[in-house]
């Protein structure tokens, strides 16, 4: 007998694995495959968080750590925020999580009713609406554009909120437009929110990954903002599932009582490993990994203008261009598949990030280097005919 839940029929797989399984099987029959369709970074884990991790790992600490995490960890991560962004947050209010996932999956544990709704940005992180609908909430999306940077607005979340919302999420930058929402903007937003004493939820899991100018964090606006991070993508711990969030202090306990229920505590030797990512030696790592994705990105966006894609706003973070592709096919999914097989380009689908137009965009990932990229551009002239 097969009786899942009903809510399994709300969720969807990821489209682009798919696409990443067909990527496999060509490149298992020798077809060489460019990957740009992959929202992690290319590089290894520094050296520095692989040591600390072997040490952890030879010298036994290999058992649970309190559910909010190691208290060493959580006040590293309250004095990063005081020296990268001159703002106070008390360890206290800081639990590490199995990643932003996890991180996301506690907050909507602890604040999602059923039928409760919350606004996201469509195009947005598919995850999102999914973990809200696990958690009983309703998704509603709030359709963005190049207008407003691709973020939503006030006025926006003001004319979608109604007698259910519950509460907005964002991100900044965001996935996968790589947009940023400036501080004045995210006090605009939290206004909005605060006024309907809605909650307000911030993913900043592309901070460190901004080119120009640095995100600011929610946590300068207000101690009321539920504020999301992770190792997976500045500090390239993808795997290591390992993330944080700044917790409101009326629901710490709250948050504590879920991790204890749904995980117990995050992964320890992770934890001990995430010890030395605040390290000099390893933000020297990563600030020279920060200087490579930008030099891929000024060279991957002007060249994918040149062929006909069009990025109608200017991605400040992330790794990842969305690019509007109407002038080069009125189907981004068969353009996505096309592109794989005859190629051999893999990048992303726009139906992957919700309704809004999809078929019109495709996002393509600068999570491999300026070289292959130069032969991805190539191909890509070839096949357009450029
Ligand atoms: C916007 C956004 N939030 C959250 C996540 C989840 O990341 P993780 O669980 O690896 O920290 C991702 C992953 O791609 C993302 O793009």
């Amino acid at each position: 007998m097969y009786r899942p839940a009903a809510r399994l029929a709300d969720i969807a797989h990821f489209h682009v694995v798919e696409l990443l399984t067909r990527a496999r099987q060509l490149e298992a029959e020798g077809r060489d495959i460019i990957h740009m369709e992959v929202g992690e970074p290319d590089f290894p884990t520094p050296a520095p968080i692989v040591r600390a991790a072997v040490d952890a790992i030879q010298g036994g600490k290999t058992q649970y750590t309190p559910a909010l995490g190691l208290p060493a960890l959580r006040e590293a991560i309250a004095d990063f925020y005081q020296s990268r962004y001159g703002v106070t947050v008390p360890a206290s209010r800081i639990a590490i999580t199995n990643g932003a996932s996890g991180a996301l999956c506690l907050a909507f544990s602890c604040l999602a009713d059923p039928g409760s709704e919350w606004l996201l940005a469509d195009p947005g992180y598919p995850c999102n609406r999914h973990i809200m609908r696990t958690f009983e909430g309703r998704p509603r999306s709030i359709l963005v554009g190049p207008e407003s940077n691709y973020q939503p607005t006030p006025a926006l979340v003001a004319d979608a909120w109604n007698e259910r919302t519950a509460g907005l999420l964002v991100a900044s930058p965001a996935n996968p437009t790589g947009t940023l929402l400036s501080h004045t903007e995210i006090a605009a937003l939290a206004e909005v929110v605060r006024s309907r004493q809605g909650h307000f939820l911030v993913d900043e899991i592309y901070h460190g990954l901004t080119y120009e100018i640095d995100a600011p964090t929610a946590c300068a606006v207000g101690d009321d903002i539920w504020v999301i991070n992770s190792f997976s993508k500045h500090f390239q711990m993808t795997g290591w599932r390992l993330g944080w969030m700044v917790v409101p202090e009326p629901y710490v306990r709250d948050v504590e009582k879920m991790a204890q229920n749904l995980t117990l505590c995050p992964t320890t030797p992770s934890q001990h490993a995430a010890l030395a990512a605040f390290a000099p030696e390893t933000i020297d790592i990563l600030e020279a990994r920060r200087a490579e994705f930008k030099a891929r990105r000024d060279f991957l966006a002007p060249a994918l203008e040149s062929l006909g894609f069009r990025i109608t706003a200017q991605p400040q973070g992330a790794f990842y261009l969305y690019c509007d592709c109407s002038a080069l096919s009125d189907d981004s999914s068969k353009l996505a598949s096309d592109m794989l097989e005859t190629i051999g380009i893999a990048a992303t689908p726009g139906i992957d990030f919700g309704a809004n137009e999809p078929e019109k965009h495709i996002r393509f990932a600068y999570t491999t280097s300026v070289d292959r990229l130069q032969v991805a551009v190539e191909r890509l002239r070839v096949y357009f005919g450029r």
